[in-house]
């Protein structure tokens, strides 16, 4: 709560002065939440005049960022964007325009650039009103975060309510945060000339946040020991995919999720047998890795999902582990009692995904690999990944549990992904950036 009043105070001092975009390196920063039910993710930012908290679904791979403006939006700034403005252009190849014969409002004008908002959960999308309103993130050493700083003319869209469906009870819409050049860090980049990048760390914790931190390489604190996951990234180039998969798909245009060129799991170390070209994105945006805020767990085509339970069940035979019955969605369990627990979770084998050479691995240790499931049943850890089905549009889909507690940097000034695996190695989790 004191969270709250100790920024609105230094947004009330915004309303009374404007403060130009200060000349020395910069960076933002916003907390993101897990919801205990859908367990999806969100960031909360502010928007508006007067600013108002604002928390939106986060979606690592969506161009457009859009809010519900049927339901209390009110702002004594917004601007809709006139068809034949270049802004209205620049924002892409397949748009409409549209007029509206209800009283005018964010989401009623003449004349208005209009953009498709997607629902990424449930792929569902509508036609809604491109807009320009204030935009406010508070700055950031790396360390803690420090005074507001305003973006007046912040791009989204609109959305009818109907389009949150799915999504956790509190957002009140999306942040995109995408390779598009308008996507939440592609905007704040662009107008403060920071660099484009931008870090994620999401929260292991419903109760706890994690932290995004946009346009700096680093350093990144954690902790009160100030400790640097920075200094623990790894790197591997990021992929273009050259077809999207948006429902609405804009002829010729490329993917705006970000993929990752996968080319061997291993698990303790082994290999497990995998079909490469699966691994590999085709012509028709067929095959490979990305990664993913729209699916809790990750997502693997059947004949990776069976090697990886086949490797990891006989793995862990070797350490005396038995499994026990499955719980849905998963299919290899095991009794929490017979676990023991290490400072990475329970202690079970590790599953590696190795990229360009066999030093470059992003290894998923027990607390990335496994869910607790408590209940009726009994009270067993799962491996925590799903089975896609047989010919599923990408063979690996990296969800978020196996993203929590790991601090990943999307690079897109050196095209590349930093990863450091998990934080708790460190000493810290992601829930510890200093907030004040
Ligand atoms: C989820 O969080 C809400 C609000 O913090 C709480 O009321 C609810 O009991 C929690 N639900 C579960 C299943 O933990
Ligand atoms: C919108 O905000 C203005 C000024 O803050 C206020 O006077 C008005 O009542 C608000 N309208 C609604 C519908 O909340
Ligand atoms: C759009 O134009 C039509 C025809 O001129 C008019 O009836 C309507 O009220 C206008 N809509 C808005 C939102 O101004
Ligand atoms: C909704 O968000 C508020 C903070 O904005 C939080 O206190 C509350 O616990 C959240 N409710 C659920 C169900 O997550
Ligand atoms: C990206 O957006 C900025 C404004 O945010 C604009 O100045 C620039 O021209 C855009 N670049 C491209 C390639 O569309
Ligand atoms: C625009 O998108 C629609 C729906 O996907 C598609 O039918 C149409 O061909 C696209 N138009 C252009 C010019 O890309
Ligand atoms: C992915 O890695 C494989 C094996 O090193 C390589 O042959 C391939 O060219 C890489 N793909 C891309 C798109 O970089
Ligand atoms: C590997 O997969 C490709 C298509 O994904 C298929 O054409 C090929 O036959 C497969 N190879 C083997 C050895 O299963
Ligand atoms: C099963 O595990 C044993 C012991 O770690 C190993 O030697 C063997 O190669 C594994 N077999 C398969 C199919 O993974
Ligand atoms: C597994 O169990 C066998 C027999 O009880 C024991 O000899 C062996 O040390 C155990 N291995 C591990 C890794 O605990």
């Amino acid at each position: 709560m004191c969270f709250h009043s100790f920024f609105l105070f230094f947004f009330f001092l915004l309303s009374l002065f404007s403060i130009p975009s200060p000349a020395r390196a910069i960076s933002f920063v916003a907390p993101i939440d897990k919801d205990n039910s859908t367990l999806l993710y969100s960031l909360t930012i502010y928007l508006k005049t007067p600013l108002q908290p604002t928390r939106l679904h986060l979606d690592l791979g969506a161009s457009f960022t859009w809010v519900d403006c049927d339901t209390d939006y009110n702002s004594s700034t917004y601007q809709h964007i006139p068809c034949a403005s270049p802004l209205c252009s620049s924002l892409g190849h397949n748009l409409s325009c549209s007029n509206c014969f209800k009283p005018p409002s964010p989401s009623c004008a003449n004349d208005s650039c209009s953009l498709f908002p997607e629902n990424s959960v449930t792929r569902k999308t509508a036609i809604s009103t491109a807009l320009t309103d204030s935009l406010a993130l508070p700055t950031s050493d790396g360390s803690t975060q420090g005074p507001p700083i305003l973006l007046p003319t912040y791009i989204f869209s609109c959305s009818p309510p109907s389009l949150l469906e799915g999504l956790a009870n509190n957002v009140t819409g999306l942040a995109a945060l995408g390779r598009s050049n308008y996507s939440l860090p592609a905007q704040v980049s662009n107008s403060f000339s920071v660099s484009r990048s931008f870090a994620l760390c999401l929260p292991g914790s419903t109760s706890d946040p994690g932290v995004a931190l946009i346009g700096s390489v680093g350093p990144y604190y954690f902790s009160s020991q100030k400790i640097d996951v920075s200094k623990s990234l790894v790197y591997t180039p990021l992929i273009l995919n050259p077809v999207g998969s948006t429902v609405i798909t804009y002829a010729g245009e490329p993917s705006d999720e970000y993929y990752i060129n996968v080319t061997s799991i291993n698990v303790n170390g082994k290999p497990i047998q995998i079909n490469s070209s699966s691994l590999t994105v085709d012509e028709n945006g067929f095959g490979g890795t990305k990664l993913s805020t729209a699916t809790p767990y990750t997502v693997l085509e059947t004949s990776i999902y069976n090697a990886l339970t086949d490797a990891f069940e006989n793995e862990s035979s070797a350490l005396n582990l038995t499994v026990t019955n499955a719980v849905k969605p998963f299919s290899v369990c095991y009794s929490a009692a017979d676990i023991i627990i290490t400072r990475v979770g329970p202690g079970v084998p590790t599953v590696d995904m190795v990229m360009q050479n066999d030093d470059v691995f992003w290894r998923v240790f027990g607390s990335n690999s496994m869910v607790r499931i408590a209940g009726e049943g009994g009270d067993v850890w799962c491996l925590g990944f799903v089975d896609g089905g047989v010919n599923p549009r990408t063979a690996v889909v990296i969800g978020g549990h196996q993203m929590e507690d790991n601090l990943l940097q999307f690079d897109l000034d050196s095209n590349r992904l930093g990863f450091t695996s998990s934080v708790l190695l460190k000493g810290t989790t992601c829930s510890n950036f200093n907030f004040p």
